[in-house]
């Protein structure tokens, strides 16, 4: 079905809305115009099974390319959507009549907006169809990180079956993870200490893409720029679809050749991007060059200027991976992580961007375990930008050692009598695992 056919949903939604305005629900016209577009999503799903209405910088946005004609073609659907606070509506495979009649009817309620859009659908049975809210509370960073994982699937799967992916996803994606780290960098930061073991390359590309927006956003890049780092952190290593699952997997070292393909990741990457409609150039170049490492002693060989985003894309990889565990590595907390990107500035990492990652970080980054001269145990949830000593924490363990079940807020700044850190705690001597934690934090 062709872009026309897809906007003619959009009208018979704004048209099914229109009647039932004027009209009771057991009217020809309201009947008519909703089995009209029953027929039409039927029609839609006979080679789709989603179909994401999203409204994205006060735009309509159609499986992420957007609607050639906005508010006023589809007045009462835009105001709806804008009222309720919905970003996006999604329709499902097998959605039916009486459903869409019951959206309509919720659509038109005016007491029924946000959150409490979720709690009527699924009052009223409706399945098929689901809603995202704008402003759901912090449960928006979650949503897109987890939103960014499934693109970077999506893209990296596309390659695998010999498919060229499309730019779109990345760079709605992109923009909202960007949004994010604009409003509030702790959360997202939080959200990197997330790692999957089995998917590993998945999580690594989103936590590269935020580490790096967040460098980006403290060093004041304009937006063009941070889009460009934020992408090619999603991308960095989509390069590695091209080499043998068996090898990215191996645990132990690897033989001279195996090592040689590795190498090669960057290269690949490159090429992909460069194939991909709408990308930009630079996008593909900071992919080819973040392993070549500030005193070119990694790989490719560039013989010119390396491009200074490029030692963004660089910092935040290795940060991601030291805290990372790896079958040859115990992952490090994040304030021995940067001890180490320290111990490397000058050589792997450009000194002042490795300054600037430390000053944003602070003494004790988000994620970073901590024992309080009180003999509690919290997890730095958001640095003090004045006085770097005293983070803000959520307290997991009491004096005791016992575990929280309701761990609670202590701001280290908040009075002078306030718990000091005396000292870092070990995560995994603990199992305590941050990447759990951080998602209950935006749940
Ligand atoms: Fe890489
Ligand atoms: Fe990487």
């Amino acid at each position: 079905m062709n872009n026309d056919g897809r906007e003619s949903i959009l009208r018979t939604i704004n048209s099914s809305l229109q009647t039932r305005k004027l009209y009771p629900p057991k009217h020809p016209s309201v009947i008519g115009t909703i089995r009209r577009l029953q027929q039409q999503l039927s029609e839609f799903f006979r080679t789709k099974t989603k179909l994401v209405v999203a409204m994205v910088n006060d735009e309509l946005v159609f499986d992420d390319i957007p609607v050639a004609r906005g508010r006023e073609d589809y007045p009462d659907l835009f105001t709806r959507m804008e009222n309720k606070e919905i970003e996006a509506l999604i329709f499902e495979k097998g959605v039916s009549e009486k459903e869409l009649t019951s959206f309509i009817d919720v659509m038109l309620d005016d007491s029924i907006k946000g959150d409490n859009l979720k709690r009527e659908f699924s009052k009223r049975d409706i399945t098929h169809i689901t809603v995202r809210s704008i402003g759901s509370g912090k449960g928006v960073f979650l949503r897109v990180y987890n939103d960014a994982i499934e693109v970077v699937k999506d893209t990296m799967n596309d390659i695998r079956m010999g498919k060229l992916p499309r730019a779109e996803p990345v760079k709605r994606v992109v923009g909202e993870m960007a949004e994010l780290v604009l409003s509030d960098s702790s959360v997202m930061i939080g959200l990197t200490m997330i790692k999957n073991y089995d998917n590993y390359l998945y999580n690594h590309s989103v936590n590269v893409s935020i580490i790096g927006l967040s460098l980006g956003s403290f060093m004041g890049l304009e937006k063009e720029d941070l889009e460009v780092v934020g992408t090619a952190g999603l991308l960095h290593d989509i390069g590695k679809t091209g080499i043998t699952e068996d090898i990215i997997k191996k645990p132990g070292s690897l033989s001279h050749e195996e090592w040689e393909q590795v190498k090669q990741h960057p290269v690949i990457g490159e090429r992909i991007i460069k194939r991909i409609n709408g990308m930009k150039e630079l996008v593909a170049r900071l992919v080819y060059e973040h392993h070549v490492r500030y005193d070119r002693t990694g790989y490719p060989e560039v013989k010119g200027d390396v491009h200074p985003l490029s030692m963004i894309v660089t910092i935040a990889d290795s940060y991601d991976a030291l805290t990372t565990l790896r079958v040859y590595q115990k992952p490090y907390q994040p304030s021995e992580a940067v001890k180490i990107l320290k111990g490397l500035s000058g050589k792997h990492f450009d000194p002042l961007m490795v300054e600037r990652f430390a000053d944003m970080l602070g003494v004790y980054p988000v994620g970073t375990l901590v024992r309080l001269s009180t003999n509690e145990v919290g997890v730095v949830i958001r640095a003090n930008p004045v006085d770097a000593e005293r983070p803000v924490v959520k307290v997991v363990y009491d004096k005791e050692g016992n575990r929280l079940t309701e761990p609670f807020e202590l701001d280290l700044a908040a009075s002078p009598d306030a718990p000091q850190i005396v000292g870092s705690a070990d995560p995994c001597a603990r199992e305590f695992d941050l990447g759990d934690f951080f998602t209950k934090e935006v749940s």
